[in-house]
């Protein structure tokens, strides 16, 4: 834990420079629009421990795995995202001495992320080694607006002295990433030209061809007044910078204009890239910094007004869940179906910036309620736009007639993954990807996707399922022998009840499916189910796997077991555990974990999470009593699902306290690893635990179903949900809940059992149950 940061509500504040916890507010103080990402890495020069980190959306390297074993199936490359051209950078010297925080003495400093108008500001003192003392302000944004932009306002003052200010923004490609194997370099310069006031660099990545272009251009402000002033350009391989000298006296300020418009071949031809940032860096600059700053203010604002949460009462709870809200909304706009969401986003470079069943299973709930169906649309489509892949690598592992198995990691629908245990063996994600697709249309009513795409993605999905298990004749029931369930701390386990379950999950939707496809298109039922040679006998395939799979279950305990054989394992409770040896991921050697008892992460209980509604609140009460006290949560997609269940349980304490585990994740550093990057699709959960947890929010036949409480902590609590046509604001005080449609279409809605269809002339209020 590292708990340096102040609360407040709608910004992140760090009031002193510490270099020791520096790359962890290069991780906490990222910012981004869904296209570019960059990590709060210092303007000027600065010699101490930093992760260098401009992200650009969908550009990565397919590096060379490194394993030891290979194994039949493992893919050629792991994907990277890449650390691109750096766009921040500006020199400060002082009669040529340089401006670097690990060598001066710094005093005042301030780090500011302001959430609610989307920029990071930053202030301090420097007293350089020559005795002479200046003042630094700068502020910095990537616009939500222009796709392509990233405008920085930076202002030196000299406290204390005259002299000669020499201030020189750079651009620079001759980046690397950290975890490169063998410190190899990812970019070949393409071109590059440093013009007075201006420059650019055309980078290609070494593999795949991608290209990227950086163009800046500058103006210069003294005193507040407009300087005609000329750069001298200077270029290097791979590198530009304009310098700027400039005489100041005492109390004179000096204020540089950076704006930067970065984009990649993903969006135009190579030859129109420079041009392209070239005319949008001179239209920001002419729009100029406060205008940009505006519109950045203003969209926003429409943001937060379709998906803040306020809390009352717990300031530290309220900065947390805005900062996550903050974060998902900064890495994925939902504007291009080729993108996805990375565990880091563009916070760092910790799982390559790759997709994982993160997104389905964690992110898809958020961008549903908080933003336009075409978001959650397109997270769907990725997946639907990567089946031919996903069949290729179903292929390579030995299946056939169109089965399809999702990678477990992926940039492009290609597997990037090589644990033979997770990559062939994590085959749970197959469900996730499927119930997406119920949840999406659940959420939706967009009954046509169905037709149109999810059809096709459930029926190589299921073919999947069926041709994966086996039928025991001991058992006389099929089985699913050899898999990994969400709880990676087993491996190679047969018979793991949440992935069973998926599997059967799936077929009986992909079932019901295609009967309402065929009832209500059947010209492209036809269509479809020629184009992929569906035959009838693989719905009785289907029907019988679904009428006789096996799920282990004890009898004693009346609980399902997690796998066969799991209480064959010495039974200990995590409470009973010396504190010493957590996290055990850290402590134990992996034979150890894979021998006991604990779970990394909600396995069977991540399956009552998604099934609920299969199960009454016995069973589910029964297998949480279980399994929770049994979960070491060190994955940090664990303790939201625990929280949504015991808040509908009715454990509002447990609820609470997995909340908190959730909440101040990064804030706080909990797992001591937030300078690697913020563990952004965890931040989904923790909007799932608030919205569906206390909020007890669902979306059922139709209907949005409340059954809010407030945790102990806090006074109350509202919470936005964009529901089809409808815009609900949801308070919940500690007497009533209230219910705002602010806007015009009707809903339905179920409040603590009651129903009501609401229009927006009304405000509805209920009395707490
Ligand atoms: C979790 C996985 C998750 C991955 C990326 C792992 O630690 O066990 O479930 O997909 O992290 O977030």
């Amino acid at each position: 834990m590292n708990e340096y940061l102040k609360y407040d509500e709608w910004n992140i504040i760090e009031d002193r420079f510490e270099q020791s916890t520096h790359e962890i507010s290069e991780s906490i103080f990222s910012i981004g629009n869904g296209y570019l990402g960059q990590r709060a890495n210092f303007e000027e020069n600065y010699s101490g421990p930093s992760l260098q980190g401009s992200y650009v959306a969908g550009v990565y390297f397919p590096d060379k795995t490194r394993v030891g074993w290979w194994k039949n199936g493992y893919p050629e490359y792991f994907a990277k995202v890449l650390n691109s051209t750096n766009w921040t950078g500006i020199n400060i010297l002082i009669d040529d001495e340089i401006l670097d925080l690990a060598t001066c003495e710094v005093s005042n400093f301030s780090r500011i992320l302001n959430m609610k108008e989307g920029y990071l500001k930053r202030s301090f003192k420097a007293k350089l080694s020559s005795g002479k003392e200046i003042e630094i302000n700068a502020l910095r944004f990537i616009s939500m607006v222009r796709d392509s932009i990233g405008a920085i306002k930076y202002s030196v003052k000299a406290l204390n002295f005259s002299g000669k200010l020499k201030i020189i923004p750079y651009l620079d490609g001759d980046v690397m990433n950290t975890d490169s194997n063998y410190e190899e370099k990812f970019w070949d310069e393409i071109s590059q030209k440093s013009e007075i006031n201006s420059g650019y660099v055309l980078m290609k990545t070494k593999k795949l061809d991608f290209y990227i272009s950086s163009f800046m251009q500058l103006s210069l402000y003294k005193n507040g007044i407009e300087v005609d002033f000329k750069s001298i350009p200077s270029e290097k391989e791979k590198y530009i910078d304009n310098t700027i000298e400039i005489d100041i006296n005492e109390n004179d300020e000096v204020c540089l204009y950076k704006y930067v418009s970065t984009t990649s071949s993903r969006y135009y031809k190579m030859d129109e890239l420079i041009s392209f940032t070239e005319k949008e860096s001179l239209l920001a600059k002419k729009v100029g910094f406060f205008k940009l700053l505006e519109e950045q203010k203003l969209a926003w604002d429409e943001k937060w007004k379709e998906s803040d949460i306020i809390i009352e009462g717990d300031v530290s709870a309220q900065q947390a869940i805005r900062f996550n809200i903050f974060q998902l909304n900064q890495t994925y706009n939902g504007k291009d179906a080729e993108l996805n969401i990375g565990p880091k986003g563009f916070t760092g470079e910790k799982y390559g910036g790759s997709t994982y069943w993160d997104t389905e299973a964690y992110c898809l709930p958020f961008y549903l309620s908080t933003s336009h169906q075409e978001v959650s649309k397109n997270l769907l489509l990725y997946r639907y736009k990567q089946l031919s892949k996903a069949i290729e690598n179903a292929e390579k592992l030995g299946f056939n007639n169109g089965a399809a198995l999702y990678p477990m990691v992926t940039m492009n629908g290609e597997e990037c993954h090589n644990e033979w245990e997770i990559t062939f063996e994590e085959i749970h994600r197959n469900g996730a990807i499927a119930y997406a697709i119920y949840n999406y249309v659940n959420y939706t009513d967009d009954k046509a996707y169905l037709a149109d795409y999810g059809l096709e993605v459930l029926i190589a999905i299921s073919r999947f399922w069926a041709q994966r298990v086996n039928f025991s004749f001991e058992k006389n029931k099929y089985v699913m022998l050899g898999v990994t369930g969400p709880n990676e701390y087993e491996n190679n386990v047969n018979n793991n009840w949440y992935t069973n379950r998926m599997a059967s999950w799936t077929m009986e939707y992909t079932l019901e499916v295609l009967a309402y496809v065929e009832k209500t298109n059947n010209a492209k039922y036809s269509n479809l189910l020629s184009n992929v040679n569906f035959e009838t006998s693989e719905k009785e395939k289907w029907t019988s796997i679904i009428d006789n799979m096996y799920y282990p279950y004890d009898e004693n305990s009346k609980i399902f077991l997690q796998q066969d054989n799991y209480l064959d394992k010495e039974q200990i409770l995590v409470k009973d555990l010396d504190p010493v040896h957590l996290p055990i991921n850290q402590n134990w050697s992996w034979d150890r974990i894979l021998r006991s008892c604990f779970i990394k992460q909600a396995d069977v209980l991540q399956g009552l999470y998604t099934l609920e509604d299969c199960y009454d609140k016995d069973v589910i009460e029964r297998n949480f009593d279980f399994y929770e006290p049994r979960t070491v949560h060190e994955s940090s997609l664990s303790p939201c699902i625990h929280a949504v269940l015991a808040a509908s349980l009715g454990k509002e304490n447990k609820a609470y306290e997995m909340y908190l585990r959730t909440a101040r994740l990064d804030l706080d550093s909990y797992n001591n690893d937030t300078e690697d990057g913020c563990h952004i699709t965890s931040m989904a959960g923790t909007w799932i635990a608030v919205v569906q947890g206390f909020g007890g929010f669902r979306v059922k036949n139709n209907k949005v179903i409340l059954n809010p409480f407030i945790p102990s902590h806090w006074t109350g609590f509202s919470f936005k949900i964009l529901f089809r046509d409808s815009l609900l604001k949801i308070s919940v005080t500690t007497k009533k809940v209230i219910i705002i449609n602010e806007k015009d279409s009707p809903v339905e809605l179920c409040v603590y059992g009651k129903d009501y269809t609401f229009t927006k002339e009304k405000e509805l209020i209920v009395e707490r149950a």
